[in-house]
């Protein structure tokens, strides 16, 4: 069991914490630049609150998970010690651990959202470490988080934050947008709800590809133009279902006859 200091009071360390204390059970504290929000968590998670600026416990792993552009400003204030200092963001390289000399990231590839504790025990982690002493002791405690751990490198790991950015932000976003579009005309925006939901359930058990229906699939050209007959008050979402709808259509062999505003 390792030693962890959590750093940050937010959403990632909500879940972080209770999946360590469920996990190998080995938080040493929280800290946070807001005594009350570390006080708060600590004492849900059963240990000790920490200030920022106070002395802070010895540790083998400091986990700092603030918001990302915190990051640098918070491990330059970190006494240097023998641990190893690691953040929990996706996008973020190792430089940002500066100028600790064991430094590395364990990324949770799913949104955290307020709410009960996740369970994370099958939620792909990603390590990254720039020593074998940050790999190994970042492989230790992912592995007694989650049976799905994924070392990648700063490279691989911005492919794998884009690629989530395009497939989990922007549909949901688009849900958003298409729910108000109900909203404004009366109609209960939650119907689109069980549908959206179904839908991850067959990604799940058939992929992507097998999973997804609607007429740029099947080629029904005229069925889109009516949709985008709908969207003329929304000329910026009219251009998104165009551009997607083309790319759709072509990706399975129908002709977008060239416009891929349609
Ligand atoms: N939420 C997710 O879905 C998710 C998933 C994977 C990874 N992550 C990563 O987890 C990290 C934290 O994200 P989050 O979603 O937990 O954010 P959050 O809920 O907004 O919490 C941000 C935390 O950072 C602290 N903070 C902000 N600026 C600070 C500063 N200058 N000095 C010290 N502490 C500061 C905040 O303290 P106060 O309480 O005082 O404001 C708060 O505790 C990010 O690197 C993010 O990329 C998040």
């Amino acid at each position: 069991m390792s030693r962890t200091l959590l750093i940050g009071t937010g959403r990632a360390a909500f879940h972080l914490g209770h999946a360590i204390q469920r996990g190998d059970g080995g938080l040493v504290g929280i800290a946070g630049r807001n005594i009350e929000h570390a006080r708060e968590l600590a004492s849900e998670l059963d240990t000790t609150a920490f200030h920022l600026n106070e002395a802070l416990p010895d540790a083998d792993l400091i986990l700092i998970a603030v918001s990302d552009d915190a990051i640098s400003d918070v491990a330059m204030n970190i006494p240097a010690g023998d641990a190893v200092v690691a953040h929990t963001s996706g996008a973020g390289d190792l430089d940002k651990l500066l100028p600790h000399p064991d430094r590395g990231v364990l990324w949770p590839i799913i949104a955290l959202s307020p709410g009960e504790p996740m369970d994370l025990s099958r939620v792909p982690l990603v390590i990254d470490g720039n020593s074998e002493h940050a790999r190994t002791t970042l492989m230790e405690l992912a592995s007694s988080l989650s049976v799905r751990v994924n070392a990648l490198d700063h490279q691989q790991r911005e492919l794998v934050h884009a690629a989530a950015a395009i497939s989990l932000n922007l549909p949901t976003y688009l849900l958003a947008r298409s729910q108000q579009l109900l909203q404004d005309k009366g109609i209960d925006p939650d119907i689109l709800v069980p549908a959206f939901v179904a839908m991850a359930r067959r990604v799940e058990a058939i992929g992507a590809l097998e999973a997804l229906t609607g007429p740029a699939r099947r080629g029904d050209l005229g069925t889109i133009h009516h949709h985008l007959d709908r969207l003329t008050d929304d000329p910026e979402l009219r251009a998104a279902y165009a551009r997607l709808s083309s790319m759709i259509l072509r990706a399975h062999g129908h002709s977008d006859h060239g416009h891929t505003d349609l």
